[in-house]
């Protein structure tokens, strides 16, 4: 039987990996292990005799990284530096979890490619780009996984997400303003989850693209969430400068994701698709 290790096994991601695998999963939280301490890299990976590795741990808050730059180079890259150094020492394939905001926005309307030169705008980007490289560079058996916007059930119980805190924000609101001028593709982690799954059985080593399909600037993401929720609130367009967040954020980050449908053999749902299906779940536990 294979057995895989989940790191970040609490997070959003790591949760619906966790239960697609049942029995074949080793779940590792950030109480079992800590990807920036090589001891217990080493000891924990050690004891638990994986086949495989699959990294959803990361620093991911986006603006406190712009003032908290060392915690997250030691989560986002020195943590996935070790993994690829273990993996690479005991012959294991290494998943990792990359992010779109590697990219800047330049092309404006053609989804990137994974062959399109990253060119990190923040530090949060910066720390997750440099993550992915050591992990191209140092594990052969690697799959570096870009993808955007995650929202999964277990955020319901932790820090939440974008859905969650729209709903929330919806209920409790007449009005929102959110930011119309980034776009990009949410992705439910129950579709990511799958995907990573099947990539892994697989020998077809590299850097994949993985989202949703389709694409949708906030704004629209944050209408389709009431209109699917039957929710009266008022949503209203607003710019990122106006929204006033630390760190810079691409204005364009879609994912061209047919490398991956095409080793998948098959599709991600639409981004619409995907959130109906969560709206409906969201509440059932993992
Ligand atoms: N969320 C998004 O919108 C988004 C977008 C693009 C890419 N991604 C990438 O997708 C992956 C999964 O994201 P997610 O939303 O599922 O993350 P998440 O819910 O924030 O979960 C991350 C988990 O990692 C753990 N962790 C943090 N630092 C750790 C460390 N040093 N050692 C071990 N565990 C540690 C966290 O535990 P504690 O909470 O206890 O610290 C948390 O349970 C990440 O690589 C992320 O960068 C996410």
């Amino acid at each position: 039987m294979m057995r895989v290790a989940v790191i970040g096994a609490r997070g959003q991601l790591g949760s619906d990996l966790v239960a697609r695998l049942g029995a074949q999963a080793i779940p590792l939280g950030h109480a079992d292990i800590d990807i920036s301490d090589a001891a217990s890299v080493t000891s924990v990976l050690d004891r638990e005799r994986a086949n495989a590795v699959i990294n959803c741990a990361a620093y991911n808050f986006v603006d406190k990284a712009e003032t908290e730059r060392e915690a997250a180079m030691l989560t986002n890259r020195r943590g996935p530096g070790l993994l690829a150094d273990y993996c690479r020492e005991h012959d294991l394939k290494l998943v990792h979890v990359g992010t779109d905001y590697v990219y800047d926005g330049r092309t404006g309307n053609r989804p990137w490619k994974e062959e399109d030169e990253p060119l990190p705008i923040s530090t949060y980007a910066a720390s997750k780009y440099a993550g992915e490289q050591l992990v191209r560079a140092h594990c052969p058996r690697h799959f570096v996984v870009r993808t955007c916007g995650l929202y999964g059930r277990n955020a319901m119980h932790g820090k939440g997400n974008f859905v969650e805190t729209m709903l929330r924000l919806g209920r409790e609101r007449p009005e929102l303003k959110v930011v119309e001028d980034q776009r990009c593709t949410p992705t439910a982690t129950a579709n990511l989850a799958s995907a990573i799954l099947d990539l892994v059985k697989t020998e077809e080593y590299g850097l994949y693209h993985a989202t949703n399909a389709g694409s949708c600037s906030w704004y629209e993401f944050a209408k389709e969430i009431m209109r699917q929720s039957h929710l009266p609130t008022n949503v209203i367009p607003i710019t990122t400068a106006d929204y006033g967040a630390r760190a810079r954020r691409p204005h364009y980050s879609v994912l061209d994701c047919s490398k991956l449908e095409r080793v998948l053999g098959w599709n991600m749902p639409t981004w619409q698709e995907a959130l109906a299906t969560y709206l409906i779940e969201r509440q059932r536990p993992i």
